[in-house]
């Protein structure tokens, strides 16, 4: 397979997370966050690991930008620790905490690399779940306080803002599933942080403006959801999935209108106890751009509720069940390699939503069985082919019309990936976990050409500049 062509104003980068790469989680007045504590309880995180240590990016920062300066990339994508700059979720920032940014930025800068900010990626203050968490409104106004004190200091030279990553993850698999931080599973409180999750996303919005810093977004994980019969239960099954993975995000989000398909997906957990008058207009406000994460379809079909009792269900008991792919490569995170779903969900997100920003890819990756050889290289000839087939999806959304601006590959380095530890690896860049070198992987090589070449079309084509 050839590399594909695509437009020479898209713009491409890599992507992390503070709590997957930073380590450091002792370093100045940095207190815990839901992470540090989830890692600490016993039978939730394979092997017992934490990001402690992590990449150790905190110190190693310096070598991470000269390893993106060399592959080329135009933008990085990393996400701010809120415990770092406000140690309990509130008050006065913490200006060792802050120092880290402002050093990373002016290395990101210097570097011609264009910092992406993510506001929130999971490490909520334990301060704050110690009162209520999400499940509280006013964490939502504590992160729009937070929004205000990291925009106040950095908006002089960042101009891309992502308020919250994926927020079903957040509200969905911590407070309903349990797989992620706080691991909970709640039922209404569950729909009540999902609720604030959106209104700090508003209420951010509203901060990052006033500062004027820039373009504005949300990174959501919108799923591809294919039923696995054409019957009407399966099909509705997808339904009350769409409402949960997907429509409960984008519709207040783009629409400001919570779906009319809460009722049939939550019965009377849904029960709105949570909301006040004048949320959906915060909620609402506009966006300069939607990051959206994607890897892999999801396959449903309708199955008995595991509590019998409506009113005593999680948020995540509406009656579906995962079907497998069958006859389809998988990476080591079981998620099947269908390439071609990735243009199917832009396009039908495009279709279903008139309003649509312009789009971010912000993650886009695979996991895979890397094994260095005897001299260390890695040959990770999966992860290539799963980008470049990632790539050709995207520019077949592009023909399609679908308005895509930038790409972001998830990641850059090996990094503690959430409950799976650190055997799961994502990164162009092999981490030694033993010594914390980083070892770039034919991956790297692979998307070091390809950068090359599209910079080469940029210089070639006249192109029609665009605002951002
Ligand atoms: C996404 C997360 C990111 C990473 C990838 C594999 O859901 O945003 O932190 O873990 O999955």
């Amino acid at each position: 397979m050839t590399d594909p062509v695509l437009p020479p104003e898209l713009l491409f980068g890599t992507a992390t997370a503070a709590y997957q790469v930073e380590g450091a989680t002792h370093e100045g007045a940095r207190g815990p966050s839901i992470w540090d504590t989830y890692c600490r309880t016993p039978g939730r995180v394979a092997r017992g690991e934490t990001g402690d240590v992590a990449c150790d990016h905190y110190h190693r920062y310096r070598e991470d930008v000269a390893l993106m300066a060399d592959l080329g990339v135009d933008l990085y994508r990393f996400s701010v620790a809120w415990p770092r700059v406000q140690p309990t979720g509130g008050g006065r920032p913490d200006p060792e905490g802050l120092a880290f940014y402002d050093r990373l930025v002016d290395t990101l800068l210097e570097a011609g690399i264009e910092p992406v900010i993510t506001l929130y990626h999971w490490d909520l203050p334990q301060a704050l779940e110690d009162g209520g968490g999400w499940r509280s409104r006013d964490t939502a106004h504590r992160f729009a306080e937070y929004a205000r004190v990291v925009a106040d200091r950095l908006n002089d030279r960042v101009r891309r803002w992502i308020t919250l990553n994926e927020p079903f993850c957040s509200a969905f698999l911590g407070h309903a599933v349990g797989r992620h931080a706080p691991g909970t599973r709640e039922g209404t409180p569950a729909l009540a942080a999902a609720h604030h999750l959106l209104l700090a996303h508003g209420l951010a919005v509203g901060e990052l403006r006033a500062a004027a810093s820039g373009q504005v977004g949300i990174t959501l994980n919108p799923d591809h959801l294919l039923p696995a019969t054409g019957s009407e239960a399966d099909r509705a099954a997808v339904e009350r999935a769409r409402t949960l993975h997907n429509r409960v995000w984008l519709d207040p989000i783009l629409t400001g209108a919570y779906p009319d398909s809460e009722e049939e997906t939550w019965g009377p957990l849904a029960d709105g106890s949570y909301r006040a008058e004048g949320d959906l207009d915060i909620i609402g406000r506009s966006l300069d751009f939607l990051g959206i994460n994607y890897y892999r379809p999801i396959m449903l079909r309708d199955a008995p509720h595991t509590e019998a009792d409506p009113a005593r269900r999680t948020a995540a008991d509406i009656g579906v069940e995962q079907v497998p792919f069958e006859g389809v490569r998988h990476t080591t995170m079981g998620w099947p390699v269908l390439p071609d779903t990735f243009t199917d969900l832009l396009v039908d997100l495009d279709r279903r939503y008139p309003d649509l920003p312009p789009v971010l890819i912000t993650e886009n990756g695979s996991a895979e069985d890397d094994r260095p050889d005897g001299s260390g290289r890695v040959r990770d000839r999966e992860r290539v082919d799963y980008l470049r087939a990632h790539l050709a999806a995207l520019s077949r959304a592009l023909e399609a019309g679908v308005d895509v601006r930038g790409y972001f590959v998830w990641s850059l380095l090996d990094n503690f990936e959430w409950a799976h530890g650190y055997d799961k690896r994502f990164g162009l860049v092999r981490v030694d976990y033993e010594t914390l070198e980083r070892h770039p992987k034919d991956s790297y090589r692979w998307y070091r050409d390809f950068l090359a070449a599209h910079r080469a079309r940029r210089t070639q084509e006249p192109t029609t500049p665009r605002e951002g």
